[in-house]
């Protein structure tokens, strides 16, 4: 075994995630997204099943892009409606103690003052357990809906992002000293007003003076997830994530990735394992290989073809409606997510695919891999993986969900411990459990030096 397998569920709060279709499958529980209880059902069940944690994807628009409207995404359930994955954070929190979160926030769309404030409050009440995926966004219909007429051009959104983290550092780990909220009652001070500071920061896109709102969380800046795929998307990935995100379709796609990940942490001065890296797959679990053949085969007969490719119009701002099913996907470059259309064309050598296998493919799992079987036959897929694609662990989706969350945390993960390869999280920050090191940012991040010591006056970066 090469290194501790780590699990993250990837989910959403929507009726359909990565499986168009399968919401009308009779297990399916995705009805009931909106509810508290099955949020704080399926934490209890991960924090049993040995998940490091939930990872909440988001969106800040609808799918629009297939037959140039929103039918197919309505009607499907695709990515929407969406619930927003911050203001139930706290409830999972309170009924878990080691599970950590995951959340989606757009620096394209998201005001770097008020994210900080957001974040730091997630950081505080769940006692560190807290990351944020920074996202850079890559729709059309959210850029409309928030105020541009069209999105940024993709390689810009990362400068800009660049800034947006940079200004981040300077609330998160600069403006309020250690021991600047004192709560001394005896001396009448609550914070002590030498000891916060002003960010004074004023860059290309962003003027923020002030000092921060909120005084950090155990982990100062939350873990960092990110999952930058394309050139630019992978240097930004590389200057600032302790955790890397790749959807791909076979292990060589995804190594591909990850050497370049461990490549370019080199060159950077950071650490080869300074960044985990994780890619996603689709679990269809049962007692034996042949029951689980069954069980995925019954899967197929709920599919949503037509919410397939809406998806996947989302992602890549390609329209496939009225394309011959059997005509071969090209590569264009876009200004939305570049990588996913590039895994299927210019990243697959060895496999032509038409419109058809793209539908169907996308249809159980998005572009990830599917893995079913019997709980030995998927450990041992997910530990090949692990070792194929240098992959530090998954973002484990359910096509059936909850359903197959839960049987993942009933049959797989019992099989992964008995294997002893699963690596469970403490009771510490999740940057702990994740990065291995401590709570706060690694000396040798580039936000570390925002931070500010004791009596430091100006932090050493401002
Ligand atoms: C596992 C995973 C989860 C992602 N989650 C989100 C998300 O929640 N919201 C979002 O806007 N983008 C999400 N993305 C897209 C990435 O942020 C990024 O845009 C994409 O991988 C393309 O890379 P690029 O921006 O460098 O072209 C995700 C990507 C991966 C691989």
């Amino acid at each position: 075994m090469s290194r501790p397998m780590l699990l993250n569920a990837f989910d959403m709060m929507v009726p359909v995630h990565q499986s168009p279709g399968l919401w009308r499958h009779p297990d399916s529980g995705a009805s009931r997204f909106d509810t508290l209880g099955y949020w704080t059902s399926l934490a209890r069940t991960l924090e049993e099943g040995g998940f490091a944690s939930l990872f909440l994807a988001d969106i800040p628009g609808v799918y629009d892009v297939y037959g140039g409207g929103t039918e197919a995404t309505a009607r499907g359930g695709v990515q929407y409606p969406l619930l927003d994955p911050l203001v139930l954070v706290p409830a999972m929190a309170a009924v878990t103690e080691r599970l950590g979160f995951g959340v989606t926030a757009s620096v394209t769309y998201e005001a770097p003052y008020l994210l900080a404030r957001t974040l730091a409050t997630l950081d505080h009440v769940t006692a560190g357990r807290v990351a944020w995926n920074v996202v850079t966004s890559y729709q059309d219909s959210a850029a409309r809906n928030l105020g541009l007429e069209r999105q940024l051009p993709h390689d810009e959104r990362y400068d800009r992002a660049d800034e947006y983290l940079e200004v981040m550092y300077k609330l998160l780990e600069g403006s309020f000293e250690p021991g600047a909220v004192r709560a001394d009652a005896e001396a009448g001070v609550f914070v002590d007003p030498d000891r916060v500071h002003p960010v004074e920061h004023r860059g290309t896109y962003f003027s923020v003076p002030g000092q921060a709102l909120a005084h950090p969380g155990p982990q100062g800046t939350p873990f960092l997830f990110q999952a930058g795929a394309s050139k630019r998307g992978q240097q930004f990935a590389l200057d600032h994530a302790e955790a890397i995100f790749f959807i791909g379709n076979t292990p060589r796609l995804v190594r591909g990735w990850t050497d370049g990940v461990r490549a370019g942490l080199a060159e950077r001065g950071r650490a080869e394992d300074a960044v985990k890296v994780f890619t996603m797959a689709t679990v269809v679990v049962a007692d034996t290989d042949e029951a689980a053949r069954d069980r995925l085969d019954g899967y197929r007969r709920h599919v949503d073809i037509e919410g397939a490719l809406a998806l996947f119009g989302g992602w890549t701002g390609v329209d496939l409606a009225g394309a011959d099913p059997e005509a071969p996907l090209e590569y264009v470059a876009t200004d939305a997510n570049q990588s996913a259309l590039a895994s299927f064309t210019s990243l697959s050598p060895d496999r032509r695919w038409t419109v058809r296998d793209l539908a169907e493919f996308v249809a159980i799992g998005g572009r990830g891999p599917v893995i079913a079987g019997s709980p030995a036959t998927v450990a041992d897929e997910l530990e090949r993986w692990q070792e194929e694609a240098g992959v530090d662990g998954f973002n484990v989706s359910a096509a059936v969900r909850p359903a197959d969350l839960e049987r993942f945390g009933a049959l797989v993960s019992p099989e992964l411990r008995r294997r002893g390869v699963l690596a469970e999280p403490g009771t510490g920050t999740l940057r702990e459990a994740l990065g291995g090191g401590g709570p706060r940012l690694a000396p040798d991040h580039r936000g570390a030096a925002f931070r500010r010591a004791v009596g430091a006056g100006a932090s050493a970066a401002s």
